[in-house]
């Protein structure tokens, strides 16, 4: 088993480099499914989940290959229309092959999705859309069966702006037959970067990053070369690390304007921040001040960056509220943060953060990637030595994260424990 050891309260300085999003190649890497020629997408971050995809890719008849970031789909022969269950099991984001298959097969059968334990993560929204645009579905032990000759345009109004509703009706409305309008849509920029991908081989889709998206179906999609954007959620995490060890971080490969609600936040808690095209400056001398924080669909403030923002607000100089608006139960890093001597109440969909004067390192384990990275952003600011195990959660969502951290200063180690080699 992986841990990594931190040694906190070095203020860590310097540049880190952003990948690209990884929660705009996983949708992106699905709709590959809907080109009849070769794509190649760069910027793909070389993460845990990107290789899952690629798996549920392959065993779906696709050939992929990477190489430096680099990814190539193309059809191999016949496409399939059920992934493994492991792979759909592991990762929630491979239901998104769903509305592509129905478009190529007419019929998909794909097991009830999995991922991080974050709460209830029902997929009614995505059934209830390709419902209204004309798909069977049935649910059977376990497996959505879905089927559909043609999907047909119709107007979709989805009761929350899911992002992945948003993405798999995206997709499926793009081959459908006339025109589909989503109503509450997701605004995501990983949205965007998808309707950008789609109309990039051949979609018609406009009013992406709106509530409105208006999509006219057509068929015949070619293929293209299309770089990812960039990961905003791990921009934030290394401009967090620099400000609470009360250090300068530059964080290059990052669009700015993704992270508006986060540097207000920040700037609000006392960091000075600068940004410029395809970078963010951060940097913070003493403790943050408290501020209240309420997660929300984007442009609202990023539920992804919840749990590591209440890190760097347990040593504020008075009391922070931060509101979980988007998951049912998404606290599981509370427990954690007050095992390393963080005062934080958690209730229901509230968590009262007394700040306290400083966390002291301890052994912590992370229950799902962003607790984990609040974990590592904890062990940063804290005396002494932090141990977080559940390492294999991090990686899913950041790459090279100890050696990045390294680079600007931090005395950080990614070990094999001896507990359970
Ligand atoms: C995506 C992101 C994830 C992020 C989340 C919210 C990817 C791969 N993952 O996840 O990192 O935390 O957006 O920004 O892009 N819901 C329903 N019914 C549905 C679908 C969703 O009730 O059919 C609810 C969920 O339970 C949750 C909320 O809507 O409470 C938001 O979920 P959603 O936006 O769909 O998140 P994901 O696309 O799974």
């Amino acid at each position: 088993m992986e841990k990594i050891v931190i040694e906190g309260q070095v203020p860590l300085k310097g540049k880190v480099r952003c990948e690209g999003a990884k929660n705009a190649a996983l949708p992106i890497m699905a709709a590959t499914m809907l080109c009849e020629e070769p794509c190649i997408l760069s910027g793909v971050p070389p993460l845990k989940d990107v290789e899952s995809m690629s798996r549920v890719l392959c065993s779906l008849g696709l050939d992929v290959t990477m190489e430096d970031g680099t990814i190539s789909v193309r059809q191999r022969g016949p496409l399939g229309l059920e992934p493994p269950y492991e792979a759909v099991r592991a990762m929630r984001a491979s239901f998104l092959v769903l509305g592509p298959l129905l478009c190529r097969l007419g019929a998909a059968r794909i097991p009830l999705p999995g991922g991080c334990d974050i709460g209830q993560r029902p997929v009614d929204l995505h059934l209830k859309g390709l419902q209204a645009m004309g798909a069977s579905i049935e649910l059977k032990g376990g497996y959505v069966e879905a089927k559909a000759r043609r999907l047909a345009g119709a107007t979709i109004y989805l009761d929350f702006p899911s992002v992945g509703a948003t993405e798999n009706l995206m997709m499926a409305a793009s081959q459908a037959a006339g025109e589909t309008v989503i109503e509450n849509a997701a605004q995501e920029p990983e949205v965007v970067d998808l309707a950008n991908f789609l109309n990039a081989i051949g979609a018609n889709i406009r009013g992406a990053g709106t509530s409105r998206v208006r999509i006219t179906g057509r068929r015949g999609f070619g293929g293209c070369e299309y770089t990812i954007i960039p990961d905003r959620l791990e921009a934030a995490t290394y401009l967090l690390a620099g400000i609470s060890t009360g250090g300068s971080i530059r964080v290059d490969n990052v669009i700015p304007e993704h992270l508006t609600a986060f540097l207000a936040k920040i700037q609000e808690a006392g960091a000075e921040v600068s940004t410029g095209l395809r970078y963010v400056t951060a940097s913070m001398e003493g403790r943050p001040n408290p501020v209240n924080v309420k997660t929300l669909p984007y442009p609202g403030f990023p539920t992804d960056l919840q749990a590591p923002v209440m890190s760097f607000l347990t040593t504020a100089r008075g009391t922070s509220m931060i509101i979980e608006g988007v998951f049912e139960r998404r606290f599981a890093h509370v427990e954690e943060l007050n095992r390393m001597g963080a005062k934080i109440r958690a209730e229901g969909s509230h968590a009262v953060v007394e700040g306290v004067e400083e966390l002291t390192g301890a052994s912590v384990e992370a229950p799902d990637l962003r607790a984990g990275a609040a974990l590592v952003l904890a062990g940063l600011q804290a005396r002494g030595r932090t141990e977080v195990a559940g390492v294999s959660h991090i990686k899913r969502g950041y790459y090279q994260l100890v050696e990045k951290l390294k680079g600007v200063g931090a005395r950080i180690e990614l070990v094999q424990s001896e507990e359970n080699p």
